[in-house]
């Protein structure tokens, strides 16, 4: 097992991340030794299901007998559940010593973390993500959140948890179309600062990687998203990189949300990174050898969805206009000027999006 130190206050606030095959067995031993007043557990409806027997040596089996189950799906990161969630915290009497546990991909880590971190201003809470997606972005950094107006993430915190729990095992059961998506986030994290690690990515099809190399660009990717979430945890200017590819990809997943081809989190931001990728070019700060090496990395890790949607220009300038990271009325864009580096607060022409959108067909082309 590898640990990774998250160290995201210069007061002295950390936390573990532990890596490794067969870690969620171990959380037992961890909350033996913090000794919380009382534990419960928010776990992804799929993975009680098919991970009965892990949960079943994991847990103490009061906290398993009566953990809030999750549909692991977007329409779960509601107003609705976040209420039923404090409901079920206060019919578990928890305290401030208690310990939350939230087991699943980003829907439950996200929900459960926004329940955990305001209840009673805060109970102390462990991830355990379980999507790949989760594993390398969503548990690590503390940002929280659920949807609301029909948009994404709107309503959020920024609070770190105790400690993080990769269990690589737990992806053995995860559907292919879900691990490419979550393999999206690490092809971003090789794009925005790790130009080694993006080579490679684009040598193959991200299913075609054995265990060990698998486990290697895991840990990496991990490492990556530690290293900047450290640097700024509150996303005061240089976290903002992590957002290459969001500002579209976001919109665009909004717009399909509604549709029948919706698309997963990672999809969005795989065809989020190929409209910025292409805005940066026609800007002129990405030049035209990387732009391909970014189009070939895509496309050849396998990130993309099977169908690109089609969507309606005005409404994706509408959302972009709309997007969380945006001040005074004006776009603020986190781009790549190679791969590898990346920019954040980027003001650019409106008329370089509007020709985007209009150029969709063009830059959607596969490479
Ligand atoms: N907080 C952050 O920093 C951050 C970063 C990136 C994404 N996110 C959020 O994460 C969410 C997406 O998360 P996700 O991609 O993990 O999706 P998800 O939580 O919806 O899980 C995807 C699907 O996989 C199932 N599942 C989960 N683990 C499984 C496993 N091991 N085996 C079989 N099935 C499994 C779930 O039931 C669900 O159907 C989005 O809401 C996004 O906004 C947050």
């Amino acid at each position: 097992m590898t640990r990774i130190t998250v160290e995201t206050d210069p007061r002295g606030a950390r936390y573990d991340v532990s890596i490794g095959h067969g870690t969620l067995t171990e959380l037992i031993t961890e909350l033996s030794r913090i000794r919380p007043t009382k534990t419960v557990a928010v776990i992804d409806r799929r993975i009680a299901e098919v991970h009965a027997v892990t949960l079943n040596r994991s847990l103490p089996r009061e906290t398993l007998d009566e953990a809030f189950l999750i549909d692991g799906s977007e329409s779960s990161k509601s107003t609705e559940m976040l209420i039923a969630l404090w409901e079920y915290f206060a019919r578990q009497r928890l305290d401030r010593r208690s310990v939350i546990i939230n087991i699943g991909g980003g829907v439950v880590t996200d929900l459960g973390g926004l329940a955990a971190s305001t209840y009673m201003r805060g109970v102390p809470f462990i991830q355990v993500p379980t999507t790949l997606l989760a594993q390398v972005d969503a548990s690590i950094g503390g940002k929280t959140g659920i949807n609301f107006g029909g948009v994404k993430n709107l309503i959020g915190t920024v609070t770190q948890p105790s400690a993080v729990v990769v269990d690589l095992m737990l992806l053995n059961s995860l559907p292919e179309r879900e691990f490419r998506s979550g393999f999206a986030e690490i092809v971003k994290h090789g794009m925005i600062v790790d130009r080694s690690l993006a080579e490679r990515l684009a040598s193959r099809d991200c299913r075609d990687w054995n265990t060990s190399d698998l486990d290697a660009i895991v840990l990496r990717s991990i490492e990556i998203k530690k290293e900047v979430v450290q640097k700024d945890p509150f996303e005061g200017g240089h976290r903002k990189i992590l957002n290459f590819g969001h500002t579209f990809g976001h919109a665009i997943e909004s717009d399909a949300l509604k549709s029948e081809d919706a698309l997963l989190h990672g999809e969005a931001i795989a065809i989020g990174m190929l409209a910025e990728g292409q805005l940066a070019h026609e800007a002129g700060m990405l030049p035209a050898a990387e732009l391909d090496l970014l189009r070939s990395t895509i496309w050849k890790s396998g990130v993309m969805p099977p169908v690109v949607p089609t969507f309606n220009p005005a409404r994706i300038r509408e959302l972009v206009l709309k997007d969380k990271k945006n001040t005074h009325a004006r776009v603020k864009w986190s781009l790549i000027t190679a791969v590898g580096t990346a920019r954040y607060d980027v003001e650019l022409d409106s008329a370089l999006l509007d020709k985007i959108l209009d150029t969709a067909p063009v830059w959607l082309a596969r490479s």
